[in-house]
């Protein structure tokens, strides 16, 4: 008997999956990489990238969460003894950018707020990091808590684990089906209003260009997979976490053609939405495009709020949109995020939901209050940086090669995955797996550790870098030895009967 929780619906579990997958990442990130990388040129490698590491790393984390019915540390330990590490490092990656990740959704709320009135005033900027962030000086001074940002971190906290504690149908499921509608409902009111702003066409313009002169730059190819990565929300445990509630009969291959086009889908629709909005206001400013592209936390909190104040009407309404977006948007993301080290607890230590939810989100929400201080946003860039970087592609990097050099696990899994799904993997899924994603995943790793030796990310001092950065992806994989060293309960490796 397997009395593993389930989702009620196939749609319900797509729409938790797309709900993960579309977050920050697609608003905030995807236009202004896209644009850098060569615009309309950068499709190619974007669309190359989907197809030969986003849709196949999909399914194989979709596959290995439902032929092993586990948490990330479980289905791991399940795959193989000696590898259950590995699903407790992607674990703490996960915790750790849920400590940050709810106090950007926090910041988001709060300009919910502030769009009503336009509390920023005529300087945006000075609004954010003075006013309202209360940002310290030098990095590595903590300073006091900020209450108007520590009030919403416990909204988010509230809402999250509120949701988390109704368990994955009453709970995720159910948050899901209404947040992702919601979202995009909300964002095509913002996308359909900025395409009809003056200068909207020139924006798009800056946006689809193609620059065909990038095309041959690696550069422009480790971006496009590491969009895709990161967009995707793989190597986090978290798809391994979500596929384990999948009913026994379900199209895996399906499924990840679904998600990753959803996710696709809502990037694009975010490009053009952000492009018409930045043209709009280079031709208020009398500027040209280029010179107000930015992405991350200035693009959503100090531009948009300059752009919000330039509308012609429904100023307070239209930017509170934008930033309910930014808040559904992440929270879906947070949730699912949360649910890994909520399953991982779960399956090792035998405790209830309840509980887990309770410890894991509990200490996770408490060390979030760090990012809530004065100097929290310096904390939260760097670990964010550290953990993208040497998180996600090194974690990433360690799963492929695991899977399919060290245990030649490909074949089971493609028999799993074929074995209930219209489309056959073939040929296809093993070539990108076992060669093309190890290729490009080495080749980022070492990129990234070359160019973070070399020089200091952002020009942060050293030590600054050595605890929050280094120490904190290092930590990481600490933990995940850490984890997988704790015992199981007699029979919780056994592989639940077919029911
Ligand atoms: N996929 C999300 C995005 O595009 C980001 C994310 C990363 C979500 C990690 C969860 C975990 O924004
Ligand atoms: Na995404």
């Amino acid at each position: 008997m397997d009395n593993r929780p389930q989702w009620g619906t196939r749609a319900g579990f797509i729409m938790a999956a797309v709900g993960s997958a579309v977050g920050l990442g697609n608003i905030w990130r995807f236009p202004a990489v896209a644009y850098e990388n060569g615009g309309g040129a950068f499709f190619l490698p974007y669309l190359f990238a989907i197809l030969t590491a986003g849709i196949p790393l999909l399914v194989l984390e979709f596959t290995l969460g439902h032929k092993y019915r586990g948490s990330a540390p479980l289905t791991f330990a399940r795959l193989n003894k000696k590898t259950e590490w590995l699903g407790w490092w992607q674990v703490a990656i996960s915790f750790v950018i849920s400590t940050y990740y709810a106090v950007i959704i926090a910041w988001a709320m709060s300009f919910a707020y502030f769009s009503f009135g336009e509390k920023w005033g005529k300087d945006p900027g000075a609004f954010l990091f003075g006013d309202y962030l209360k940002l310290v000086e030098a990095p590595g001074q903590v300073g006091s808590i900020v209450p108007s940002v520590f009030i919403p971190l416990v909204l988010v906290w509230v809402i999250a684990l509120g949701v988390l504690f109704k368990g994955v149908k009453k709970g995720i499921e159910a948050a899901n089906k209404i947040f992702i509608p919601a979202l995009v409902i909300l964002f095509l009111v913002i996308v359909v209003r900025a395409v009809t702003l003056d200068g909207a066409a020139q924006g798009l313009d800056a946006f689809f260009k193609p620059n065909w002169s990038l095309i041959a730059e690696p550069k422009v190819w480790v971006a496009a997979y590491g969009q895709i990565f990161f967009s995707l929300s793989i190597g986090f445990a978290i798809m391994v976490t979500y596929s384990s509630y999948l009913p026994k009969k379900t199209d895996l291959t399906n499924n990840a053609f679904i998600t990753a086009f959803a996710n696709s889908g809502f990037e694009l629709l975010a490009g053009i939405g952000v492009f018409a909005a930045l043209g709009f206001m280079a031709q208020q400013q009398g500027v040209g495009v280029s010179e107000v592209v930015t992405g991350g936390v200035g693009l959503a909190f100090v531009v948009f709020p300059q752009i919000i104040s330039e509308f012609p009407a429904f100023n307070g309404l239209l930017g509170s949109i934008f930033f309910i977006c930014l808040v559904l948007a992440g929270l879906t993301s947070l949730i699912s995020i949360i649910e890994t080290y909520v399953a991982g607890i779960q399956d090792k230590f035998k405790v209830s939901r309840n509980k887990a939810v309770a410890i894991g989100g509990g200490i996770s929400a408490v060390i979030s209050i760090l990012f809530a201080t004065q100097g929290g946003l310096y904390f939260l860039d760097a670990a964010d940086y550290f953990i993208n970087q040497f998180g996600i592609v090194v974690a990433g990097f360690a799963e492929v090669v695991i899977v399919a050099w060290v245990l030649r696990e490909m074949k089971v899994l493609q028999q799993h995955a074929d074995s209930m799904s219209d489309m056959l993997l073939g040929a296809w899924w093993k070539i990108c797996l076992g060669v093309i994603t190890p290729f490009v995943l080495g080749y980022m790793m070492i990129q990234n550790f070359i160019n973070n030796l070399k020089e200091n990310y952002e020009g942060y001092p050293t030590s600054f870098l050595l605890y929050t950065g280094w120490g904190v992806a290092l930590a990481a994989i600490v933990v995940g030895f850490v984890f997988a060293a704790f015992k199981w309960q007699k029979g919780s490796l056994d592989l639940p009967s077919a029911d």
